[in-house]
């Protein structure tokens, strides 16, 4: 077990490359089991996420060959069907892409309900939904769901999604990508993410329109081929440094990104005084005067990421005036904020509405990564606070920020990662 050890108050300053999006590469590497030839993935962010995928690989009999750090080729022309491997499948929550790329490609599939950051109640009963009205007969038992077709296929449908869902969408985009007939989906979400799935599956031979509107048009094909891709980058990685350069008054420029991805970022971190600049795949973000309050609401892309909520309060812990930070896409995303108040911050949760005051200076703790994202919450604030602050559960982190540690240190961060020896007794009592 590791943790960060972070000494604040350091200003970052210098550039830094954004690697592939990891909730892009949670879609990607599911939907290349769909294709029977070897293909090959560029720009794969070497991430916990992608190890835990290449282990479901291994074991379900799906070839992956490195080709260099960040590209592999992945050949699942001898994929099995049974016997899954549903321990791997149980820690993360893009697992849930397996019913959709094994029903599509064999008309059905045996996964493992989904685990990943803890948010409240996950449903995937959109998921279910989609499958269902594309004629599979599902059965959640045990933690298992099982998918079975009556003719070895999925059926184009109309669907229309209840709630925006990333996962539902790609999910369902995925079966219909080699249903028989059309499908069209509609009420989906509209993530830069779900574009690049879409984008994926055409270079294989799919034929999908209108990713990244809220109505998606697919085309049943007959089977996929090989291709070469390479993933777009980390919106959210990109979003992260961008906090990290505001919250420590720096000057970082953020290399390899779409700013476009990145606008409802970029117009909040102006709100709150901290200058953006916009190049063709790079921004620079510097911050010379105090920082401001401000009001943040989480929406559906292209509105302001649940994903950088948890970064974005960190910060808020050190405006000039009271902020208020609205959660409305998952219920429960606000635990972070009880490690937040360890180190000096004064937040106050009512709801899906969190009131952060002014906290003037945030003090070193011994603090825990909740998730992914609230991990990376800790790091905004370890950065900023007078001391030492350790970070424990960093496995969260690790699942979704590739090399944070040295990428960190080469713009100014004093960061380590610090093997926690085991409580003393501990082996004895084994
Ligand atoms: N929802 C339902 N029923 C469903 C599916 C979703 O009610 O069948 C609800 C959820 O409970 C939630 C809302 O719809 O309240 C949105 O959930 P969505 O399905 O969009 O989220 P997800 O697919 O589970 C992905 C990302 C998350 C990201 C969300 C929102 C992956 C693997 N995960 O989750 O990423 O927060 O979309 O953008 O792509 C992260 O990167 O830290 C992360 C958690």
């Amino acid at each position: 077990m590791y943790k960060y050890v972070i000494n604040g108050g350091h200003v970052l300053r210098g550039s830094v490359a954004v690697s592939g999006f990891k909730n892009a590469a949670d879609g990607i590497l599911p939907a290349a089991i769909m294709c029977g030839e070897p293909l090959r993935i560029e720009n794969i962010p070497c991430i916990r996420d992608v190890l835990l995928w290449f282990d479901i690989f291994r074991e379900m009999g799906v070839s992956v060959k490195t080709l260099n750090a960040h590209a592999f080729e992945i050949d699942a022309s001898s994929v099995y069907t049974g016997n899954p491997p549903f321990e791997h499948m149980r820690n993360m929550r893009a697992s849930y892409y397996l019913l959709g790329a094994m029903l599509s490609r064999f008309g059905r599939a045996l996964v493992s309900l989904p685990g990943g950051c803890d948010f409240g109640d996950r449903p995937i009963d959109q998921h279910i939904k989609a499958f269902e009205a594309m004629g599979a007969t599902i059965e959640v038992k045990g933690g298992v769901i099982t998918a079975e077709t009556e003719d070895g296929k999925l059926h184009g449908a109309h669907i229309y999604f209840d709630v925006i869902t990333v996962g539902g969408t790609i999910n369902a985009m995925l079966g219909a990508t080699l249903a028989e007939g059309t499908t069209v989906l509609e009420n989906c979400a509209r993530e830069p993410h779900i574009v690049d799935v879409a984008n994926f599956l055409n270079s294989m031979g799919a034929d999908i329109r209108g990713a990244g509107t809220n109505v998606i048009k697919i085309r049943g094909v007959k089977k996929l081929h090989s291709c070469s891709y390479a993933i777009i980058p980390d919106q959210i990685e990109a979003g992260t440094y961008m906090v990290f350069a505001a919250a420590t008054g720096g000057d970082l420029t953020v290399t390899g990104v779409i700013p476009k991805h990145l606008e409802s970022i970029t117009v909040k971190l102006r709100e709150t005084g901290v200058t953006v600049e916009e190049f063709d795949d790079a921004v620079r973000v510097t911050r010379t005067g105090k920082l401001r309050r401000a009001n943040v609401k989480t929406q559906e892309y292209p509105g302001f990421p649940t994903d950088m909520q948890p970064q974005f309060a960190a910060m808020l812990c050190l405006a000039d005036r009271t902020s208020t930070v609205t959660e409305s896409i998952f219920d429960s995303r606000f635990k972070y904020t009880s490690e937040l108040k360890r180190m000096g911050a004064r937040i106050h949760v009512d709801g899906k509405v969190a009131t952060i005051e002014p906290a003037g200076e945030l003090t070193g703790a011994v603090v825990r990564a909740c998730d992914l994202r609230a991990g990376a919450a800790m790091i905004v604030a370890g950065l900023v606070a007078r001391g030492t602050t350790e970070i424990e559960d960093i496995v969260y982190v690790e699942r979704g920020y590739e090399d944070i540690v040295g990428k960190l240190r080469a713009v100014g961060a004093d960061i380590s990662r610090v093997k926690v020896d085991p409580p003393a007794g501990a082996l004895s009592a084994i």
